[in-house]
């Protein structure tokens, strides 16, 4: 939501900055801008419309300097317009910040400057803050003379003391021509440390071509960069911050041959399953070693509740948990939307485990929602996929998802390394609680190793969902149904076409339909049956009869061998058979592919789709 790239070094800024950008784009891309500093001063460049349209306004005009900031905007104060896009100026014209996040009390402070003579080009938030810096500025240095570095660093701290809500900010002024100063509450923001350069982002992807070693600030957190020297401060004092080593490579975050991240990415999944399988599946033992959990086995395995809270398809893969952990391990479950349990007064019992699942680590929902779980002194457990993620730093304990980079706005392979953690994390609890015996867990664990290759000949007959998405991309309503383990994998197959194809879809258990969205089928209103041959085949099989009997199209996805379903549908997607509880890791790739294909024929652009952005770090 939002991105920011910072440089300080000796090389151009201007082609690192928007590089990095185009890298950044998925977080926001209703406008972008950028700035330099060079002999004559501070160069800015903004345009509505994607980082592209940024290029063309560079390549029009060029930006010398080998220091600037920039910004892909998605819009949460003030329509996407030239005047809103970021950088903003202060009043003096010579500070000017990019900005992620919301200032909530952004009209009181408006109003205060306006009061004492200060003079707005946009309608931003972001704009407010900039004049805010620039009056603390203004107030510690005399008139005439030049801003130090170190009394920017305070006109931070004084304005971000006053500032209520979230924000990640880079900032350059025009005085100070070897200097980027960064701050963060809320938003992420990761600074780079290259040799004789440094650089500052909303996430490693812009950096990771020119450097892995990386500092994850923390809320509260200032930074002052030089080219070849950092300073940082946890508010107004010096702090100290580990440096990391980033483990994906630039390569990872790129498209590799794929015309979209979406389809690269649903074709990583099979790779990405097997390889965190053989990490940590045991299957002689029907085990599974979680080395990050490592110190906290005893009391994970003590716990008597769980909570799954998430937002969106982390929602979807928690419905999918609640199934797993209930029916492998014996224990109660409860999932909750983040944006709902952050504002409820829900009681908390003793023996509860709190699972905060999200690809990001920064949904601003999730996070508020485990803090709020923290606040009760509940346990909380991070399942999450970005390293170094707020999420991953403030929660009790961390499990990462290991889906590597996930660039396309809509999840896919996060999704499924969800589903396959949460299975792990079912099946260690059934063995080690006794629910499962040895055998059923070898059973599982055997099942398991057997996914990767199973997913691999789903995708194998793409061709077959491209048939199909030209059979119905002109439909503009869908019904997606399943039972059980795939009531989830139906809500996530419906948010995948609505989200990147615009067409209205909605999920819903099978038998629920009779009790109201049945009243929609017609020939004009087709439904996708998530039917695979498990214990409530049947009964869904009589769910499947009722929409029929109404003349309603069916695609089925079904369990190869299945010869019967194909007399009672219109067309079927058939799935290698596995055991239930596996089923959700098999039947919502060709959802995924199907929502690919169909958003493809419908010149839906799928990495970008319009209104969203991939990290939703606002409320
Ligand atoms: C849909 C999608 C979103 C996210 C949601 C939560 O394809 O990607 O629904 O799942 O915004 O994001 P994370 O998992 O980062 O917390």
């Amino acid at each position: 939501m939002c991105g920011i790239v910072g440089y300080v070094g000796r090389r151009e800024a201007a082609t690192i900055l928007l590089d990095g950008l185009k890298r950044l784009e998925y977080r926001g891309y209703d406008s972008a801008g950028i700035c330099t500093l060079d002999g004559s001063g501070l160069q800015l460049r903004k345009c509505v419309g994607r980082v592209d349209a940024l290029i063309a306004a560079v390549r029009a005009r060029p930006l010398q300097g080998t220091l600037g900031i920039s910004h892909t905007r998605w819009a949460t104060h003030g329509l996407p317009s030239d005047a809103n896009a970021h950088p903003h100026l202060d009043q003096s014209g010579r500070l000017v910040i990019v900005h992620n996040g919301i200032i909530e009390n952004y009209a009181d402070l408006r109003r205060q400057l306006v009061e004492s003579g200060h003079q707005f080009q946009s309608q931003t938030d972001t704009e407010v803050l900039a004049h805010l810096i620039g009056r603390h500025l203004d107030e510690q240095v005399p008139r005439g003379q030049r801003p130090t570095a170190e009394q920017v660093v305070a006109a931070v701290h004084q304005a971000t003391r006053e500032a209520e809500g979230t924000y990640a900010i880079a900032l350059l002024h025009a005085d100070l021509p070897d200097c980027l100063v960064g701050a963060r509450r809320g938003s992420p923001l990761v600074l780079g440390l290259g040799r004789g350069e440094n650089f500052l982002a909303s996430d490693v992807s812009p950096i990771l071509p020119h450097t892995r070693r990386v500092i994850y600030l923390h809320d509260g957190d200032i930074v002052l960069l030089r080219s070849d020297s950092y300073r940082l401060w946890a508010g107004d004092q010096p702090v100290e911050r580990p440096v990391d080593t980033v483990q994906w490579s630039a390569e990872e975050a790129e498209l590799g041959g794929f015309p979209h991240y979406m389809l690269k990415e649903i074709h990583e999944q099979p790779g990405r399953v097997a390889d965190e399988l053989r990490r940590v599946l045991r299957s002689e033992e029907g085990t599974v070693e979680f080395d990050s959990l490592a110190p906290h086995l005893d009391e994970l395995a003590s716990m008597r509740r769980f909570i799954l809270v998430a937002c969106g398809t982390s929602w979807h893969a928690a419905l999918a948990g609640e199934y797993l952990i209930e029916n492998l391990a014996g224990l109660p479950v409860e999932v909750e939307c983040a944006s709902e349990m952050r504002y409820r007064q829900r009681p908390f019992e003793e023996g509860t485990l709190v699972i905060a699942i999200s690809q990001s680590g920064e949904t601003a929902d999730t996070l508020a929602a485990t803090r709020l779980a923290r606040q009760q002194k509940v346990r909380t457990l991070a399942l999450v996929n970005v390293v170094g993620s707020t999420l991953a730093r403030e929660a009790d304990w961390t499990l990462y998802m290991r889906a590597g980079p996930e660039i396309g706005v809509a999840s896919t392979k996060a999704f499924t390394m969800q589903l396959l953690q949460l299975t792990l994390l079912a099946l260690w609890l059934g063995r080690r609680r006794g629910t499962l015996s040895r055998s059923e867990g070898r059973r599982i664990a055997r099942a398991l190793k057997a996914i990767p290759s199973r997913m691999q000949r789903i995708l194998a007959a793409e061709s077959r969902i491209v048939r199909l998405a030209k059979k119905y991309y002109r439909f503009t309503d869908f019904l997606y149904m399943g039972r059980q383990y795939n009531f989830p994998i139906a809500l996530e197959g419906a948010l995948k076409l609505k989200e990147i194809s615009y067409i209205h879809a909605e999920g819903y258990p099978s038998a629920e339909m009779k009790h109201g969205p049945i009243a929609l089928i017609s020939p004009e209103f087709p439904s996708v049956f998530v039917i695979p041959r498990d214990a409530l085949y049947e009964k869904n099989l009589s769910n499947l009869e009722e929409i029929k009997a109404r003349n309603g199209p069916i695609i089925a996805i079904a369990t190869a061998g299945d010869r019967e379903i194909r007399k009672k549908v219109d067309d079927v997607i058939y799935i290698p058979p596995t055991l239930d509880c596996l089923q959700p890791l098999l039947t919502v790739l060709p959802l995924q592919l199907f929502a690919y294909h169909v958003a493809l024929l419908r010149g839906c652009d799928v990495d970008k789709p319009r209104n969203l952005a991939k990290s939703v770090t606002v409320e």
